[in-house]
């Protein structure tokens, strides 16, 4: 979804020496910093980009904006240079109310182009506004919501004379979602923002602050940062930062630093970041059970500052997420159920909220989300909480809303994920989703120390284990380009298998735009077994045969069903797995792992089969069509 940038800093233009009446401004030029700030937000999926400049000795804005990458805009300020400027804001659209065109990209101005405004989310009651703004004689460029919020914040601001409390007045009368960010020619040291579910992060600098929709935007220049509460207004220049509510009064907000590294954000001489991301799998699976045990190795969450005596009363634990990160939960109900005898039900959060789900206060929500801004998740996780639920939420992104409106969070430390679709934070979700079910069963009793340090070492071997599977990852890179003409694959699986095939299903249809179903494996006889006909490509995850007999051998016949009637069957099998072996027309060998563990490898095969096959068709596996990496609107 749209990618937010606000700067402002003291407007030095890039290697201009520094006078005695300014300060040099550490991170160059404010149309420099909005730029880098859009280039870093990219991977949220766009069609469209924008900047807006304000400087002193300029009675307007200036501005640029143009359909389609990011390059399109940067050609656009090259043919036309932009002036120096003190503050900027920066938009990356992804189009929602009018089609991804020059006109529809944001900013939008208004006020005679003094005042500029951009603008994620969507503004429900835009329809009703315009008419009341038309019936005074505005006139609109274009079919945009947002250009009438700005329209708006220009009629408040000729009323107010300040912008801070224009925007309060504006954000009042808007219904909707949104974060809005404005700036104004008569005052060319302030950015406001405001936000209501939608999210926006404050980057504190020296002599310079920033804004962006998530801290992507600003940690190639600060690690300092602050996270906005639900309904809040900011307003930053060079050496301040105010944040109000949308009543004006002064508001709280909270500050923190940013773990992640900005050298993690970029492609390290990897062709995608989807590439790199998978490569980062052992570093995240690692780095997500760093730091969780105290000196005698005893499992310890600190983070989780729910009162233990709920945690022992709780009988039954709902995961509510969306995509990938469903799938992690689902992956993670197997094992809570096992280890900690807690009936878990896994719901795609846009359904729990719709279907009156009972909870109360013995459920345990759990919150399952990479970016933590995903409103279908955030939309649950508020409803869960009015029905007197707990929410814990697993997170990997640090100044989200979805953890602030949680009563406790477990952070994944995945680091930044920049590939639209997920590899990495599957990964550390379900380490994440596994560390908080052997905490459940330690401190209920399902489990015993010594149990519970046993399975944390089985994890902790985890990382080499992904490695080797990565390293094996060639013979699944040429096998995927040899399928470049696939129509449609089939993903089967059993048990802890069946969400690591609906997984390997989604990075296909993500990726490469291929009919892809991932079905159990039991479920084969009663519908889908009508689709296999001569040579239908069906993978098939093979449990461990060392873990419950019935479970291996059942597959082993599945995939000779399938065999049987055409099917071309692409195996990935434990180390060892004589007995498949036959059965195979490609075999993927994983190392051998306790059944619960082997997610966590037999989903990586699956990820580069999906991202070669899409490379080889020539796709761009980074930022598929019609995505976005985080996905703020319901
Ligand atoms: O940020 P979240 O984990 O809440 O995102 C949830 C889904 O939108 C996400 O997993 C999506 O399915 C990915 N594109 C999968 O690759």
């Amino acid at each position: 979804m749209c990618g937010i940038v606000g700067y402002t800093g003291l407007g030095l233009a890039a290697g201009q020496p520094a006078t005695a009446e300014t300060t040099p401004v550490p991170s160059g030029h404010p149309l420099e910093v909005a730029l880098e700030g859009l280039r870093r937000l990219e991977y949220r999926g766009y069609d469209s980009a924008g900047v807006a400049l304000v400087g002193p000795g300029r009675d307007d804005v200036a501005f640029a904006k143009k359909s389609g990458k990011l390059g399109n805009l940067v050609g656009e300020i090259e043919a036309h240079p932009m002036p120096q400027a003190t503050a900027a804001i920066g938009h990356t659209r992804w189009a929602t109310h009018g089609g991804p065109t020059d006109v529809n990209a944001h900013p939008h101005l208004a006020d005679g182009d003094r005042l500029a405004v951009i603008h994620n989310g969507i503004i429900e009651n835009f329809a009703q506004l315009k008419k009341e703004l038309l019936a005074e004689g505005v006139f609109f460029r274009s079919e945009t919501d947002t250009e009438v919020a700005a329209q708006l914040l220009a009629r408040e601001y000729r009323r107010a004379g300040d912008l801070t409390e224009a925007m309060a007045a504006t954000a009042r009368r808007l219904e909707g979602t949104f974060t809005l960010l404005a700036v104004h020619a008569d005052d060319p040291l302030k950015v406001v923002g405001a936000r209501h579910d939608s999210p926006l992060v404050v980057g504190l600098g020296e002599g310079e602050n920033f804004l962006g929709s998530d801290v992507a935007a600003f940690i190639a220049f600060t690690k300092e940062a602050l996270e906005l509460g639900q309904d809040q207004i900011v307003t930053i220049t060079p050496t301040s930062v105010d944040v109000v509510d949308f009543r004006n009064k002064p508001a709280e907000a909270k500050r923190f630093t940013v773990d992640w590294d900005a050298a993690a954000a970029e492609k390290s001489g990897f062709e995608s970041f989807m590439d790199k991301e998978i490569h980062d799998q052992p570093h995240a699976v690692a780095d997500t059970l760093l730091g969780r045990t105290d000196v005698d190795g005893r499992l310890t969450l600190d983070e989780i500052r729910i009162d233990e005596a709920v945690l022992r009363a709780v009988d039954k634990i709902i995961v509510i997420a969306c995509g990938t990160a469903a799938y992690a939960g689902h992956v993670a109900k197997y094992a809570i159920e096992h280890w900690c005898r807690i009936p878990v039900e896994v719901e795609l959060a846009h359904e729990f909220r719709y279907r009156d789900p009972i909870l109360n206060e013995k459920t345990l929500v759990v919150a399952i989300s990479q970016s933590g801004e995903t409103m279908d998740t955030l939309m649950a996780v508020r409803h869960a909480r009015e029905q007197g639920a707990k929410v814990l939420s697993i997170v990997n992104t640090q100044g989200s809303t979805i953890p602030r409106e949680s009563d406790a969070v477990l952070y994944t430390h995945a680091g930044p994920e920049i590939a639209v679709a997920s590899t990495k934070a599957f990964l550390s979700q379900i380490t994440a989703a596994y560390l908080l079910g052997l905490y459940l069963a330690q401190l209920r009793g399902n489990k015993f120390a010594d149990e519970v340090a046993y399975l944390l070492g089985e994890l902790r071997d985890v990382p080499a284990k992904i490695q080797t599977v990565i390293e094996r990852g060639e013979y699944v890179r040429a096998t995927a380009r040899s399928m470049q003409d696939a129509t449609s694959v089939l993903f089967l699986g059993r048990h802890v298998g069946y969400p690591v095939a609906l997984e390997g299903a989604l990075k296909l249809k993500e990726l490469a735009y291929i009919h892809a179903e991932g079905f159990a494996a039991g479920e084969l006889k009663h519908g889908p077994i009508a689709l296999i006909d001569e040579g239908q490509p069906v993978f098939v995850v093979v449990p461990s045969p060392r873990g419950r007999d019935s479970l291996h051998s059942k597959v082993v016949s599945n995939i000779q069903e399938i065999r049987a009637r055409g099917a071309r069957t692409l195996v990935i099998a434990e180390d060892g797995d004589d007995e498949v072996r036959r059965y195979a027309d490609e075999i993927f060998w994983i190392p051998q792992v306790p059944t619960l563990i082997q997610p966590l490898l037999a989903v990586v095969p699956l990820q580069i089969f999906a991202m070669s096959l899409a490379t080889a068709k020539g796709l761009d596996v980074d930022q598929p069509r019609n995505l976005a990496k985080s996905v703020t609107v319901e």
